[in-house]
């Protein structure tokens, strides 16, 4: 029987919770051990851990955020950080540690282990989707319903006021939610960092697709969004750039941390519990140095250095939808 640790570490995602529950359970009923590290690896520095089981479980599949708590910790990329945490893990006798987060918790996992001989699976929990090696991330799926349902309620009031809103929301680099948000709330217009050429480029095709649209609708209720971390000088300075470039008025609205929080979505739920699963079986075949994901509903594995050496890219379907319509609709003569 296996002694098994896990963390959540990072920008927390709705269904880490889920994904706990699910590694948990697997884990009782094939005779395993579970414990779970508070604070991300600030957890495993201070061993602070406690006993996981069914019980503790009970009731979390459908709670946002995670029970175990988050972190970011610069620290853990030095050598004595990774030293003391396998001296920890060797203290609990540990067999596995399963890292649910993204790019960052990933790095620290392969950095610990270079320390320590137990073995190491991440699963991946980003709202960003920004992974390589797995379709989706856990979390993701909750996000886009939370930005599509925001850009529905920003259509009411942008309708009734005839204005133009810019919608920010996350995914730190990658365009994926955005993508998404954008199509599923119907936006008109998507800044994305894989569409992205230039600020004046930006400006120059939606003031073009702002025309179209005024002489179609004949008013100027119009969506926008926008990516985080693309526009340089930030959502003010784009809104600012449009109100003199329109003439009409423009409002910002920055969705934030409020993307990160919720219910789980079913889908989230669903992949938080196929990925805690799999996790199981591997620690049983003795894998590590791998995070677990999904491909064609399918559970796969990959090398942890894999996830980040490789970029992921948004599929080519989701691009065609996207310039069909919305930002190049005209090009394509669906003015
Ligand atoms: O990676 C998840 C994420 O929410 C990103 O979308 C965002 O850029 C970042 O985390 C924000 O981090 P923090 O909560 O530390 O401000």
């Amino acid at each position: 029987n296996k002694r098994i640790a896990v963390l959540t570490s990072g920008g927390d995602a709705p269904g880490m919770n889920a994904c706990i529950r699910a590694i948990v359970v697997a884990s009782e009923g094939k005779g395993h051990s579970v414990i779970g590290f508070e604070h991300g690896y600030n957890g495993l520095l201070s061993a602070d851990w406690r006993k996981l089981d069914s019980k503790k479980v009970h009731n979390i599949i459908q709670r946002g955020g995670t029970i175990l708590r988050s972190a970011r910790c610069k620290e853990f990329k030095e050598e004595a950080s990774a030293r003391l945490a396998a001296k920890h893990l060797d203290e609990l006798a540990i067999d596995a540690l399963l890292v649910i987060g993204g790019d960052g918790s990933f790095h620290g996992a392969r950095h610990l282990a270079n320390y320590w001989n137990g073995d190491v699976i991440g699963l991946p929990g980003t709202i960003d989707n920004d992974i390589y090696g797995t379709d989706a991330t856990i979390g993701y799926y909750t996000a886009i319903e939370t930005a599509m349902d925001s850009i529905d309620k920003v259509r009411d009031t942008a309708d009734a006021f005839e204005r133009i809103f810019l919608v920010e929301v996350m995914g730190r680099h990658a365009g994926f939610l955005g993508a998404c948000a954008a199509i599923a709330g119907a936006a008109n217009y998507v800044i994305l960092p894989e569409l992205f050429k230039d600020t004046q480029t930006t400006l120059d095709n939606i003031h073009q697709q702002l025309a179209i649209h005024r002489q179609r609708y004949g008013h100027e209720s119009f969506i926008i969004v926008l990516t985080e971390n693309l526009w340089p000088a930030g959502i003010s300075d784009l809104a600012t750039q449009l109100e003199t470039l329109t003439g009409g008025e423009v409002r910002p609205v920055t969705l934030g941390h409020i993307q990160r929080g919720g219910s789980p979505v079913s889908q989230d739920r669903m992949l938080a519990t196929l990925l805690g699963v799999h996790a199981v079986k591997c620690v049983e075949e003795d894998k590590s140095g791998i995070m677990v994901g999904v491909h064609n509903n399918e559970p796969v594995e990959i090398p942890l250095e894999q996830t980040w050496e490789n970029k992921k890219a948004l599929s080519s379907p989701l691009t065609h939808t996207m310039l069909t319509m919305l930002n190049e609709r005209h090009h394509w003569g669906l003015g």
